[in-house]
């Protein structure tokens, strides 16, 4: 499908979606979120794709939502037109895999976009941060939910309140991304991490993803019970009798539900 704010393509077995609306940093505009969803929902669907890669270019990931769009906003305007959130979700519902590759600003909405994802991998290049404050509003895609859980209170309370960036080094010490690459390597090592994580059975690979996910939303005993009746759920798989059998008979898997 062609978009006009981001390019979807597929790369092997993994779904690339760039956003690409260069002349503003990647602001986040709705046309731009709802384009995510449409692709996002498509390479759910795609039986050829295993994991999807959400990134920006060298300058941004996204510079937030777009400023110059909701200067006017009244509260109605904000509040009936769910303003780049409508669509959002999306990124958490979607049942694959979904990483984000992130080089240069991941500002306000960038940031949040950043961290709905599944996991983020930074360019050396990457600045994060949530200046909404500056602007006199404050963050409302989950900067002040999913930053604290990522950073902890003390961090994600310096970043909203004092709007300061934080670089790759700071956000991969603080557990907000899970690895810096050098930024000319991004893609490559993004696509490379999608392509491996796109080789293994994909239901185990979505059950890993709900797992995660549920250790965000209930209490541990809760989480656990939930684990370990998906645990047992795996020995229905035949792709559990294919990797096990592999690892006994010495030879690489051939997952067959990829
Ligand atoms: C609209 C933006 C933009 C934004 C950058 N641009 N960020 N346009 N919305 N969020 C535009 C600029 O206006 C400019 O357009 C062009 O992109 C290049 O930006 P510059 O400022 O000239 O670049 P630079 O000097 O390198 O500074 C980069 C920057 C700065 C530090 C990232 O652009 C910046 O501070 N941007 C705003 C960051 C921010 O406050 N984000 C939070 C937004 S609120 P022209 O036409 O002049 O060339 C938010 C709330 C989310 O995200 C809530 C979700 C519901």
């Amino acid at each position: 499908m062609t978009y006009e704010y981001i390019i979807a393509e597929a790369k092997g077995r993994v779904g690339l979606i760039t956003l690409n609306r260069p002349k503003a940093l990647n602001a986040l505009c709705d046309p731009l979120v709802d384009e995510l969803g449409d692709a996002l929902t498509e390479f759910e669907a795609d039986e050829n794709i295993g994991c999807i890669v959400i990134t920006g270019s060298d300058k941004a990931f996204a510079a937030g939502a777009d400023i110059s769009m909701m200067k006017d906003f009244s509260y109605m305007d904000a509040y009936k037109g769910d303003y780049i959130t409508r669509n959002w979700e999306k990124v958490k519902t979607c049942r694959k895999p979904v990483i984000a590759a992130v080089a240069g600003y991941a500002l306000g909405g960038g940031c949040e976009l950043a961290m709905s994802c599944d996991f983020i991998i930074a360019a050396d290049s990457a600045q994060f941060g949530q200046p909404e404050v500056k602007l006199g509003i404050l963050p409302g895609a989950g900067g002040t939910q999913r930053l604290p859980r990522a950073v902890g209170k003390a961090k994600a309370m310096d970043l909203c309140l004092s709007a300061r960036m934080m670089d790759a080094t700071e956000a991969e010490r603080a557990g907000l991304v899970s690895r810096i690459v050098p930024a000319d390597k991004l893609l490559e090592e993004a696509l490379g991490a999608a392509e491996k994580i796109a080789s293994y059975s994909l239901p185990v690979v979505m059950m890993i993803k709900e797992n995660v996910n549920r250790a965000f939303e209930s209490s541990l005993n809760e989480g656990l019970l939930f684990e370990r009746r998906q645990f047992h759920a795996a020995f229905a798989l035949e792709d559990q009798k294919e990797g096990m059998a592999a690892f006994v008979e010495k030879r690489k898997p051939a997952f067959k539900h990829r």
